[in-house]
C-alpha cells in the first residue's frame, strides 16, 4: 500500500488520554505540520495557541457542550485562531488543524479536533468568548477549533482501504 495513505487510514479522533505530558518535541512538530500547509493567495491567517498547563486545560474542557470533556487528561491543546480579514481564513486554519491532527497521529499521540466556530460553552457562552476570556487572545482572531492531544488510553481501529466512503466520489 501507499505509504502516505497507510498514514492516513491509521489517524483516527482519539478522546481517551491517559493525562500524561506531550513531550515538548512531539509538540513542536506538530506545530511545524500545522505551519507546513498551503493557504489562500498566501495570507496565512492562522495563529496556534499551544495550552499545557494542566489547570487551564481542566478549564478548557468547559468550552463546550459534551464536547471537550477529553481535555481534561489531555496533555496538550493546540488552539487555532485566524485573522478574518481574510476571507478564506476558516479554509486555511483547517488545512492546518488537518495536518497537526494527521502528524499527532503519526507521531504515536492521540488527538481530536474540537469544533470551536458556531460553538457553545457549558455555561451559555460561545466557546469563542469563553476562550478568549480563559487565555486572553486578541478581539481581531476569530476561534476556529481546538486540537486536544495527549498521550492515548485508547486509539480506536485504524481505516482500511476497504471500510473507506469511496461510494461518495462521483465517477462520470
Ligand atoms: C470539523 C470537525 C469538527 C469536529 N468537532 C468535534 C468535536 O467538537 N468534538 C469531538 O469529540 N469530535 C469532533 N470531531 C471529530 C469527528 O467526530 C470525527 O472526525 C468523526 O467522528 C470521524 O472519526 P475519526 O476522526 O476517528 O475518523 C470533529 C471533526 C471535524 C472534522
Amino acid at each position: 500500500m501507499n505509504d502516505l495513505l497507510e498514514i492516513m487510514l491509521h489517524r483516527r479522533s482519539v478522546r481517551q488520554f491517559t493525562g500524561e505530558a506531550v513531550p515538548a518535541e512531539q509538540l513542536e512538530v506538530i506545530l511545524q505540520a500545522g505551519c507546513a500547509v498551503p493557504s489562500s493567495r498566501g495570507s496565512y491567517p492562522w495563529r496556534f495557541l499551544p495550552v499545557t498547563d494542566r489547570d487551564l486545560l481542566a478549564r478548557m474542557s468547559h468550552c463546550r457542550k459534551g464536547a471537550a470533556g477529553m481535555l481534561k487528561k489531555a496533555g496538550a491543546a493546540i488552539v487555532v485562531l485566524g485573522d478574518d480579514r481574510f476571507d478564506a481564513w476558516v479554509e486555511d486554519c483547517s488545512l492546518a488543524l488537518g495536518n497537526m491532527h494527521l502528524m499527532a497521529d503519526y507521531l504515536g499521540l492521540g488527538s481530536c479536533w474540537i469544533q470551536g466556530r458556531m460553538r457553545e460553552a457549558e455555561d451559555g457562552r460561545s466557546t469563542e468568548a469563553y476562550l478568549r476570556e480563559l487565555l486572553g487572545f486578541p478581539a481581531e482572531l476569530k476561534l476556529e477549533a481546538v486540537l486536544a492531544v495527549g498521550i492515548a488510553e485508547h486509539h480506536p481501529e485504524p481505516y482500511t482501504t476497504a471500510g473507506l466512503k469511496t461510494d461518495h466520489i462521483i465517477r462520470r
